[in-house]
């Protein structure tokens, strides 16, 4: 609440004195305390392998913390020249600036194709127009950290709630701090195969999307079966169908990664008559948009099965 009050006044006084603010001037500095911003970086998992941008730095100290004490690169991005020269200064000082840059322009015009982590104290208008772009942008498993922020009904992954003595100064408060991961697109219809003891079987799975969530229904061989636990985080698939292979009923646990127009990963197989393993590869037929979707064709792969004790046939290879 004192964070939207001093934010009224501060916008209210621009009003006042100098007109209507430019789009970019509406957040003020108001820093993330060190205690959160650990919280936030250890959320995201950020390590060495990390590339971290901060969208509106302010003095760097997101950036600069992610370098020193987690070993990633960093980049910050922020409209105040004090602030960026602010920056710059404390990480030389800190001997980090080989790790980190930071530059003066609008968060807006920022490309974020190379981050794998995006964290943000900004306003949840500001995140709800930067969503898009996170999207569009970002490749799937990236993730974002918005400190006390949402993105509207895009469901974080996680969430961190606890109250940090030197918010707002030393006045102290609860901080909330929200994580996304980004999903891999797979809205579409995906077909495969797979041959099991030498039984060719044929899969259709068409699967909407919104976000993180998916929706799906599956067909081997035209005949619909039941789908359970489809989950999407980043590029990581995984769902379970249950149905009759040669008259015996089977539960089948595929998992996978996805990338582009194919999935490549793994089906668990188990039931009274079969047990084993098989790789997959399935390929998409057709993409709608993200809102919606179908899944593609995959190779069907040596399955390393035993049907009853016996190694089932390898699967042939081919792509439908
Ligand atoms: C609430 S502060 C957060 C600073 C820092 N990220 C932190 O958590 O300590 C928001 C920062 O965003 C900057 N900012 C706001 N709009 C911006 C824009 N369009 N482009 C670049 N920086 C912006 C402000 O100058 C301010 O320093």
């Amino acid at each position: 609440m004192r964070w939207r009050l001093l934010l009224l006044i501060v916008c209210s006084f621009a009003l006042v004195t100098l007109g209507p603010p430019p789009a970019y001037a509406q957040v003020p500095f108001v820093p993330t305390p060190l205690d959160v911003v650990r919280r936030m970086l250890t959320l995201a998992k950020v390590g060495p392998n990390d590339y971290v941008v901060d969208l509106g730095s302010g003095d760097g100290r997101i950036v600069r913390e992610a370098a020193e004490a987690f070993g990633a690169r960093g980049f910050g991005v922020e409209h105040d020249p004090e602030l960026v020269a602010r920056s710059r200064e404390l990480a030389r000082r800190q001997g980090i600036a080989d790790k980190v840059t930071f530059m003066m322009q609008d968060l807006f015009q920022t490309d974020l194709s190379d981050a794998t982590v995006v964290t943000m104290y900004l306003l949840p208008e500001i995140n709800l127009k930067l969503r898009p772009r996170l999207l569009a942008q970002l490749r799937p498993g990236a993730r974002i950290v918005s400190h006390d922020f949402d993105m509207g009904d895009w469901t974080p992954d996680a969430t961190d709630k606890f109250y940090s003595k030197d918010k707002y100064g030393a006045t102290g408060g609860d901080s909330t701090i929200y994580l996304w991961v980004v999903p891999a697109d797979i809205a579409g219809r995906w077909t495969w195969r797979l041959e099991v003891g030498g039984q060719p079987l044929d899969y259709e799975l068409v699967a909407t999307q919104r976000f993180q969530k998916v929706d799906a229904t599956v067909r081997i061989g035209g005949q619909a079966r039941p789908l359970h636990d489809v989950r999407v985080r980043g590029d990581e698939i995984t769902f379970t169908v249950l149905g009759e292979i040669r008259g015996s009923s089977v539960r089948q646990q595929f998992s996978g990664r996805a990338s582009g127009e194919g999935i490549q990963g793994s089906v668990i197989l188990s039931g009274p008559r079969m047990q084993g393993a098989a790789d997959w590869i399935a390929q998409r037929s057709e993409r709608t948009p993200r809102a919606s979707g179908v899944i593609l064709p995959m190779a069907a792969h040596e399955v390393s099965a035993h049907e009853g004790g016996r190694a089932l046939a390898p699967a042939s290879s081919r792509v439908r």
